[in-house]
């Protein structure tokens, strides 16, 4: 048995891996409700059992819409209502999900475009990680573009790991391994790439490292998330360029998502 719709409304499935990435990030897998039906980017409310009535918080979902199973990435927080129990869950355990998923991290927000741009802070990566997995990614735009910056190294790792399994993917690797670039940087630790997105992109850098043009609102669509900072900073450099958010019901050339928070 590995899902079932309790009274609640709620299903309850239980957790197959676990991997802790630092002292502030981990990821699992769930079994997946078999008529669970989502778009690759969305979010879904999830919980752990408890008395009364359980907790639930929104978490992005990083597995792509064909999966067999879900993934999650998620912060660790000390004091974190939900997190702080989160965190110590083990294959075998069960968790709670809300059957209706939703957000703008759609494909269907977007106007088609020359170029997708992914900028994520943490584990604002999660949603990305479920789109280059997807083959209507790479129907849809030309180049996908991913980028993650975290204070450590060790909290890239998420990034490298999905990208290399995304390359290696019967369905889309052939694809990602021409189409997909991943762009790394640190605010807090030396790496190959140093600062936030926001100051790499206002310098240039970040377009001089790829070889590549600065954003255009004609040919570029933009998606983030992450940081309610780093939204906002980016949301204030795209706007005076011409570009416009988007909806389900109405794609434009850019949509924001903030990430889970504790
Ligand atoms: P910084 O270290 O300079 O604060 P967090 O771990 O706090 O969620 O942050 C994830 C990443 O997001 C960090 O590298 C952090 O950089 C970066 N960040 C925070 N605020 C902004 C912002 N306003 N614009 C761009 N990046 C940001």
């Amino acid at each position: 048995m590995s899902s079932s719709l309790l009274p609640s409304g709620l299903y309850a499935e239980r957790v197959t891996d676990v991997q802790h990435y630092t002292d502030r990030l981990f990821r699992f897998r769930i079994t997946r409700p078999q008529s669970l039906r989502f778009r690759s980017g969305e979010f879904v409310m999830l919980g752990l059992p408890q008395d009364g009535k359980p907790l639930m918080r929104a978490y992005s979902i990083a597995s792509p819409a064909w999966d067999e199973s879900l993934e999650f990435f998620s912060i660790k927080v000390a004091e974190g209502p939900l997190t702080e129990r989160l965190q110590k869950i083990q294959p075998g355990d069960t968790i709670l999900l809300r059957p209706k998923t939703t957000g703008t991290l759609v494909n269907d927000a977007l106007l088609p475009g020359k170029r997708l741009f992914m900028l994520s802070t943490g584990t604002g990566i999660a949603p990305f990680v479920s789109l280059i997995r997807d083959p209507e990614t790479y129907e849809k735009f030309g180049e996908l573009i991913l980028t993650h910056t975290c204070r450590s190294k060790d909290e890239l790792q998420y990034g490298f790991d999905s990208v290399a399994a995304t390359k290696a993917d019967p369905l889309v690797g052939e694809e990602a391994t021409l189409r997909l670039k991943h762009f790394a940087s640190t605010t807090r630790e030396k790496s190959e790439h140093n600062g936030r997105i926001t100051t790499l992109i206002e310098s240039g850098e970040f377009f001089t490292s790829l070889n590549t043009s600065a954003f255009d609102p004609e040919h570029d669509r933009i998606m983030m998330c992450g940081s309610v900072g780093m939204i906002k900073d980016v949301r204030d450099m795209l706007e005076p360029q011409g570009f416009t958010e988007g909806s389900n019901n109405h794609p434009g050339n850019f949509v924001v998502e903030r990430a889970f928070v504790g």
